[in-house]
């Protein structure tokens, strides 16, 4: 398999070394939210590799270790020596006052949660313009007592001594507290002071620069050959499509693959909305028997969505053999897969921090290792709501735009247990009951998604009518996010719930229990598989 190559050259970017614990996703991304791009290094990445990336300017993140723990990730002096603009939070403040000679107090005392900072430099750089007591968001244990030489000490809390500090001439700056989290109350201003005043950036990553630079560096990989793009209903897909069609037109031929994993009346809504909102050519396989007979007895979710990635890939290759096929001796032949792929994809699948694989995404993780083609990832550097923004950018209605996230492996994913096709049918019934319910309360902007889940290997008593029943639950998991990456249950209204979980007991066969889930991410994943 070929990797993609980058799909954008962006002149600025901001590189957030990751010191872990899910911080550094919320940096790149309020980085990104001040118009600079932004992207995620792992912090065993050698400093000189960091720098040969040219970063316009470095954050060094939060993270779970003390600095003085044995195994505590450090980096070398280097990084701030070379002239390059740093600005380090929490952990990453730690780390630079200690290694420039400043003193961190292994204190044992926590300050955690929200804690008042006492700003004594007004003018300071990062400070300017803000309160001089604010609201910030503390998760530390040791704290700093002394600033390093050449360094002015700009506020402190009653627990820290030093709880900011820069140094304008070298360009080096710290915060004790996270000024990425919404409960520092001014901490996005703070972040757009370092990038605005201390690195001297210019807000000028858009939209538009996006979609400008995309369509460019397709055109440019992609010439005069061929490319087909797996639509799957979802919001990715349908965007990176939209993409890849502005960038090389009717050289692009959707395939929409039914694998029989799919929602009610999902495959007509893609014929229709996606195909006249774009006019591109798509290609429907029904795949049904095929997938299905793949996933017969299978249970583990991994195995699962290998599967699945596999037999995509599998029928891709048809689609393009057909193709090729259809256009006669002088088609170009199909060299190239267009997947949505998105950021949190390819952090989440281990492939941006060295993080553990969480789950293996079958666009990233599950793909087989003889994949015949080259792929586009046009979004491989997004997050999801980047993508709704290209999206409108591109002319794509709201009901593609602001359709709510669906996994490629589909429902399959959502049947814990092994998927057959009643299993699917009845989660299909009580998955569209939900979704309608959910319409009609107006509470479609509100939830992120809301899976469905059959607990299929599970039964238990109930009574209906006259008569004893052992059904299976459904599970509801309706939750609340920015981007996925973290998510929270949303307090939905109670008689909405009621309703949901009246009508799919009453009208879906063997089910005679509706369960929610409350459970937020982490330490829950928002799908069940
Ligand atoms: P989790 O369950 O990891 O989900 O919290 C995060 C987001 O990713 C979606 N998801 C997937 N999307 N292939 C996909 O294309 C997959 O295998 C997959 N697994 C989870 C999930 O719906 C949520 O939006």
């Amino acid at each position: 398999m070929s990797a993609a190559p980058p799909t954008a050259t962006t002149a600025d970017v901001v590189l957030v070394v990751d010191f872990g614990a899910q911080y550094a996703q919320l940096i790149a991304r309020r980085v990104r939210e001040a118009r600079i791009y932004s992207e995620i290094v792992p912090s065993t990445m050698p400093v000189a590799e960091i720098l040969a990336k040219k970063p316009a300017a470095i954050i060094l993140s939060g993270g779970p270790s003390s600095v003085y723990a044995e195994q505590a990730p450090t980096l070398d002096r280097a990084i701030f020596e070379a002239g390059v603009p740093v600005f380090g939070m929490c952990y990453g403040f730690q780390l630079m006052a200690q290694t420039l000679g400043g003193t961190v107090d292994n204190t044992g005392r926590r300050e955690y949660g929200r804690t008042t900072l006492h700003v004594s430099r007004p003018g300071s750089t990062l400070f300017a313009g803000t309160p001089d007591e604010q609201d910030v968001w503390m998760s530390h244990g040791d704290a700093c007592s002394a600033a390093p030489e050449g360094f002015t000490v700009t506020a402190s809390t009653d627990g820290v001594p030093v709880a900011a500090f820069e140094n304008d001439e070298k360009k080096l700056y710290g915060v004790q507290h996270h000024p990425e989290v919404m409960h520092s109350t001014h901490g996005q201003q703070v972040l757009e002071h370092f990038l605005y005043r201390g690195a001297g950036l210019e807000p000028t990553w858009t939209t538009t620069n996006v979609v400008e630079e995309s369509v460019a560096a397709i055109r440019a990989q992609v010439g005069s050959r061929r490319a087909i793009c797996g639509l799957s209903g979802g919001v990715d897909s349908a965007v990176a499509a939209a993409l890849v069609q502005k960038a090389i037109g009717s050289q692009l031929t959707c395939v929409y693959v039914d694998h029989g994993l799919m929602r009610k009346d999902e495959t007509a809504q893609v014929e229709k909305d996606f195909v006249a909102a774009t006019g591109v050519q798509l290609k429907v396989v029904d795949a049904e028997e095929r997938f299905l007979t793949a996933l017969k007895g299978v249970s583990d979710p991994e195995d699962k969505r290998k599967i699945i990635g596999r037999e995509f890939i599998r029928v891709f290759e048809q689609a393009q053999a057909e193709i090729v096929a259809e256009a006669g001796e002088h088609g170009e032949a199909v060299d190239f897969l267009v997947q949505g792929t998105l950021y949190p994809d390819v952090v989440e699948s281990g492939g941006g921090t060295g993080t553990a694989n969480i789950k293996s995404h079958h666009n990233v993780g599950g793909l087989p290792e003889d994949l015949e083609f080259e792929l586009i990832e046009p979004l491989r550097r997004l997050f999801k709501d980047e993508v709704r923004m290209v999206g409108k950018e591109l002319g794509l209605p709201d009901e593609i735009v602001q359709r709510q996230p669906f996994p490629g492996p589909g429902l399959g994913i959502r049947i814990v247990g092994e998927v057959t096709k009643e299993r699917l049918d009845l989660l299909r019934e009580a998955d569209a009951i939900a979704r309608e319910e959910l319409t009609a309360a107006g509470l479609d902007r509100e939830i992120w998604q809301c899976p469905v889940v059959l607990l299929a290997d599970v039964r238990s008593v109930g009574v209906q009518g006259d008569g004893r029943t052992y059904g299976h639950p459904i599970v509801l998991r309706p939750v609340s996010s920015e981007d996925a990456m973290t998510a929270d249950w949303t307090r939905m209204p109670y008689d909405v719930l009621a309703k949901i979980s009246t009508r799919i007991t009453n009208e879906v066969a063997d089910v005679n229990r509706v369960v929610l889930d409350v459970t937020s991410k982490p330490p829950g994943t928002i799908e069940w598989e």
